[in-house]
């Protein structure tokens, strides 16, 4: 276990000489039991030294994915409503920015948190620019895959089938910020973002992790067996792999994308909870948002886990304080800053940690 605990100082400290063998023995067994416990359970955060809210514009809800461009404007975030939006420094407020539903009216849709409207309106669960080209690339539940320019607007379409399956219902993305290449995730291919709670309640496990090709535009499936929730992905630093989180399941994979065992997947972390989005960090490693299930306790918390890519958890981050509610979608780090967004929220949380 890299992490040391108090638990660790303190047993270090006692002498065995002064106990017989048995005790010496079974205290050995208590401590290696308190060892084991899966580390999940070990809070290791520092005082978070400032918090502040990004309010949304009035009557929205749900900031979940979230970027900055490559000139360090931003946050943009994906609300309930189908808007992208940006927030503005000069203005203190978010501004309208791209859009990927073909048939969405700001008339019908601006301020709306009605899921019956959500096909029309869009979704944009997923978003990452492309630096290089300074493309918005969007994972949009309703409207499929789809990229959008430096001015916004109109969204493009660039795919709505994988390999002849519907994307029902995409969710996570990530953008491999050397070539292009896109990867992302189909929620399930049975189940629509209104019909969630079925698909929890059914243990669908129909979700797909796919990649669209920069140079050829073309969709592949990556995996295909049953993945269950299929929520947020992200590349690592080196492009050899990416994890990906399965929210039903309540867990991480690593899918490796290059060496000897390309194509390959394996789960790397297990949670007391539902993961939502993954984003590396600066240092390569990766930031998962989690709604924790603690022991003993009937409340599930908004948790924010820091893992590295083969899933150790290096920090948990609880944000009950600062949140209302069981969800934190994603937590971004850039610099010495962190961004959250959630479902359930009408701003985008901004934390010194
Ligand atoms: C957009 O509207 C047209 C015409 O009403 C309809 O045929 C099409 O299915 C709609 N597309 C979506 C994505 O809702
Ligand atoms: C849900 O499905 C997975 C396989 O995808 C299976 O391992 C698990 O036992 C199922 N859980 C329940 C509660 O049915
Ligand atoms: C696109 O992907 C499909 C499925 O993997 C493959 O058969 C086809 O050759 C690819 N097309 C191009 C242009 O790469
Ligand atoms: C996932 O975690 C939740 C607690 O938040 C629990 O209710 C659920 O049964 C777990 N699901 C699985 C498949 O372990
Ligand atoms: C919880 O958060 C929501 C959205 O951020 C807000 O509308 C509501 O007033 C909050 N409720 C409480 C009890 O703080």
């Amino acid at each position: 276990m890299a992490i040391k605990t108090d638990a660790d100082c303190y047993a270090s400290s006692f002498n065995f000489r002064q106990f017989g063998f048995n005790e010496t023995v079974t205290m050995l067994l208590i401590l290696l039991i308190f060892l084991s416990v899966p580390s999940n359970y070990i809070v290791l955060s520092q005082q978070i030294s400032t918090f502040r809210k990004l309010n949304l514009p009035t009557t929205s809800v749900g900031p979940e994915p979230i970027d900055f461009d490559a000139l360090g404007r931003g946050p943009y975030t994906g609300i309930s409503d189908g808007r992208i939006v940006r927030y503005d420094k000069r203005t203190s407020s978010f501004v309208d920015f791209a859009f990927a539903s073909q048939n969405r009216s700001k008339a019908v849709c601006d301020g709306t948190n009605s899921p019956a409207l959500r096909p029309v309106c869009g979704r944009p669960l997923g978003i990452e620019f492309f630096h290089r080209r300074n493309l918005l690339f969007i994972a949009d539940a309703f409207a499929g895959l789809c990229v959008v320019g430096p001015n916004g607007g109109l969204a493009t379409q660039l795919a709505t089938t994988a390999e002849g399956i519907s994307l029902r219902f995409l969710n996570g993305l990530s953008v491999d910020q050397h070539t292009g290449d896109v990867y992302f995730t189909d929620y399930s291919s049975r189940f629509l973002q209104t019909q969630i709670q079925q698909a929890i309640a059914a243990n669908d496990s129909t979700g797909r992790l796919l990649k669209y090709d920069y140079r050829t535009k073309n969709v592949t499936v990556l995996l295909l067996r049953g993945l269950s929730g299929a929520n947020g992905v992200a590349i690592s630093s080196d492009g050899t792999y990416l994890l990906f989180a399965e929210s039903i399941a309540n867990r991480t994979q690593r899918f490796w994308l290059r060496g000897a065992r390309a194509f390959t997947s394996e789960v790397v972390a297990n949670f007391q909870g539902m993961p939502r989005n993954i984003r590396r960090t600066p240092s390569g490693d990766f930031l998962v948002g989690v709604s924790v299930q603690r022991p003993g306790a009937p409340s599930i918390v908004p948790t924010a886990i820091r893992i590295n890519g083969a899933g150790q958890i290096l920090q948990t981050l609880p944000l009950d304080h600062y949140y209302n509610t069981t969800v934190i979608s994603e937590f971004l780090q850039r610099g010495s800053r962190y961004y959250a967004g959630s479902a359930q929220a009408n701003f985008v949380g901004v934390f010194n940690w």
